[in-house]
């Protein structure tokens, strides 16, 4: 393993782990009931699974496939395709997942814009597409001939017009620039706390609150395309209620299935790699005893670098462990091993 600095979090995991750990990834080879896979990661190309999920059991589908650029997700190689060979790419795992979902189902795709332009118009022939979330990546590698890339998209999809969404779940606290009051003096729209003026307002689909983990973070990995977990939060909580069962077939490190876990969400979770399906493991473990999701405190979403404005013993750093969703089985065997 690399020697890191200290004040590294990333999370890694020994040879050891990794011995420990992959026994407990599963894979399938036939067909499966729903409560025999919930909350189970597979270790598995999603070609090779998805046949044998189960029909019409799947609440939120969020679905973070390779993009159209060659990448190497350590060792397994995405090559970036044609337009028409990646759209074909596409299209054959919207024909697997399709079956999968309720009717009553949400799916959200995160693409950058080049691969946006492509998938858009296959989502929008199986699904009603009903927005983009842009969202800021803030890292992002400077051109001297074009400008920064640094955003990402996400398609907010729905199988019919009948689907979930709790907007009081995503509320944002912003700090209120012209705090305006009624005649009688009292505020308008605002509320006065201890250390300010705030304003809860509706999220729209322009995300510039967000960081992409790096080193510092306890949710951090080594994973090349990681999404922060505060992301996979505000999907889940609009789009799911607590005890939904949440797919996501390009699962990488794990956030989808331990941000699920954290906000009391069943999951199953797929990925072509078996050391990222074993960090993912080692987070849902971690989960278990620090729930906590950093920018998202006492029911709301807060702005960036406003970590000493969250109430104390509800913000990211002292949150208290909440009941598992893991079956005990598998906690008891995650827990045996000293993580
Ligand atoms: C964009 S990354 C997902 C990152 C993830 N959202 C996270 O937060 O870590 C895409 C993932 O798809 C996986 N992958 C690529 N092809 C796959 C396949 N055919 N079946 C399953 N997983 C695959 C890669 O290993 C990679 O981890």
């Amino acid at each position: 393993m690399k020697q890191r600095a200290l004040r590294n979090r990333t999370l890694t995991c020994s040879d050891q782990e990794l011995r420990t750990l992959g026994p407990k990834l599963r894979s399938l080879h036939g067909p499966i009931s729903v409560e025999d896979i919930t909350d189970s990661i597979l270790h598995q190309d999603f070609f090779e699974a998805a046949p044998y999920l189960p029909q019409k059991c799947i609440d939120l589908l969020i679905m973070d496939p390779p993009y159209n650029r060659s990448k190497n997700y350590h060792g397994h190689v995405f090559k970036a395709k044609t337009k028409d060979d990646y759209q074909d790419w596409f299209l054959s795992i919207l024909d697997q997942i399709q079956p999968l979902l309720k009717p009553t189902a949400t799916l959200y795709v995160c693409s950058d814009w080049k691969t946006s332009i492509l998938i858009a118009p296959l989502l929008e022939q199986t699904f009603q597409v009903r927005n983009r979330i842009t969202w800021e990546r803030e890292k992002g590698r400077g051109s001297t001939s074009n400008w920064k890339n640094n955003t990402e998209d996400i398609w907010f999809c729905t199988v019919s017009e009948h689907y979930t969404f709790n907007i009081e779940a995503v509320k944002h606290k912003r700090r209120v620039m012209a705090p305006y009051r009624h005649e009688n003096g009292t505020p308008k729209d605002w509320i006065k706390a201890e250390d300010g003026k705030f304003r809860l307002t509706h999220p729209s689909n322009l995300w510039t609150d967000l960081s992409v983990p790096f080193w510092s973070m306890p949710e951090n990995t080594d994973h090349p395309t990681q999404k922060p977990e505060k992301l996979m939060a505000k999907l889940i909580l609009a789009s799911s209620n607590p005890g939904d069962l949440v797919l996501d077939p390009f699962l990488g490190s794990g956030t989808t299935a331990v941000v699920a876990q954290k906000l009391h969400r069943h999951f199953i979770g797929i990925d072509i790699n078996q050391e990222y399906c074993s960090w993912a493991l080692k987070r849902l473990n971690r989960a278990e005893a620090d729930p906590s999701i950093q920018g998202y405190a006492d029911g709301v979403f807060w702005e960036r670098n406003t970590l000493h404005q969250q109430p104390k013993g509800h913000r990211s750093s002292d949150a208290q462990p909440m009941p598992s969703t893991m079956p005990p089985d598998r906690c008891q065997e995650v827990n045996s091993t000293e993580f």
